[in-house]
């Protein structure tokens, strides 16, 4: 079981105390601070079991909910997840409005239980297609979690990454044009924290189920240097002991950013 491999994190509920080893297998150093999922293969785990594709999103959103509370009390720092792309739109209209309702629903149930596990919820992505209810229920979640000292986690709906890269160029632009920042003062600090992701570490560890070996324009610029995990399973049958195995690996993976490994 996870809980036996991990130390547990800061918020881990008193309850699962009894089960922590004393000390983490996988030491604290060689924990990601920043997973990314792309939580793909909803439909083709609905397609095998005969069942609509909307039965798919359905049990993918009750994954996402385990796994945020299990990334939660491993200790992970900051959780991504690619719920809705800017490209999902060309999908049939049916199965964008059957996503956005289970959103809207997943926030509405959810909210009070992802805050009382001290989750800080955001939003990544464009914002500009959303229904005034949903806009609503996304900034109040914000507010609500926003001083939570668990998981960061951020939820990508309408998000794609190259939309992303040009609203920060824009945005930069402007302000250069307005007098407000030198060109030359645009480095890479500044253009990380004028991404959706602001403030939070680039991503070390990337996950796509449902084996598609793509990233489908998730966290280009934050992935720079992550590293990347693909699995066969759906998304609905992912499970927080395979998130415990993929970490596990991570741990093992010589990360040398261009520079050598430390034995040479
Ligand atoms: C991921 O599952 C969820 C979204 C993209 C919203 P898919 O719906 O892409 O499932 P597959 O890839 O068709 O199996
Ligand atoms: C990526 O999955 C987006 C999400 C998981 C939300 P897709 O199913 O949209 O990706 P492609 O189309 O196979 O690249
Ligand atoms: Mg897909």
């Amino acid at each position: 079981m996870w809980r036996k491999i991990f130390g547990g994190g800061k918020h881990t509920p008193v309850s699962d105390e009894g089960d922590l080893p004393s000390r983490s297998i996988i030491d604290r150093s060689t924990m990601p601070r920043h997973v990314a999922i792309v939580m793909d293969g909803n439909g083709r785990w609905a397609k095998e079991r005969g069942d609509s594709r909307s039965a798919g999103h359905e049990a993918g959103a009750r994954t996402l909910k385990r796994i945020v509370r299990a990334a939660s009390e491993m200790g992970i720092e900051v959780l991504t997840v690619y719920a809705f792309s800017t490209e999902n739109w060309k999908r049939p209209h049916r199965e964008v409005d059957f996503l956005l309702n289970l959103f809207d629903s997943f926030l509405e149930k959810e909210i009070a239980e992802l805050h009382a596990e001290h989750v800080r919820l955001h939003f990544i992505g464009r914002r500009d297609r959303f229904t005034e209810r949903f806009l609503h229920r996304m900034e109040e979640a914000e507010v609500r979690t926003a001083n939570n000292t668990g998981v960061h986690f951020n939820l990508a709906a309408n998000y794609g990454s190259q939309d992303e890269i040009l609203r920060a160029v824009r945005s930069l632009a402007a302000r250069a044009a307005a007098g407000e920042i030198a060109p030359e003062e645009i480095d890479e600090e500044v253009f990380s924290n004028t991404l959706d992701t602001a403030g939070d570490p680039p991503v070390d560890l990337f996950i796509r189920t449902s084996g598609d070996l793509r990233l489908s324009n998730f966290l280009l610029w934050q992935s720079a240097y992550a590293e990347l995990y693909f699995t066969d399973t759906h998304w609905p049958d992912f499970t927080p002991e395979e998130l415990a195995a993929a970490i596990e690996d991570f741990a093992g993976r010589n990360r040398r950013f261009g520079g050598l490994s430390a034995e040479e």
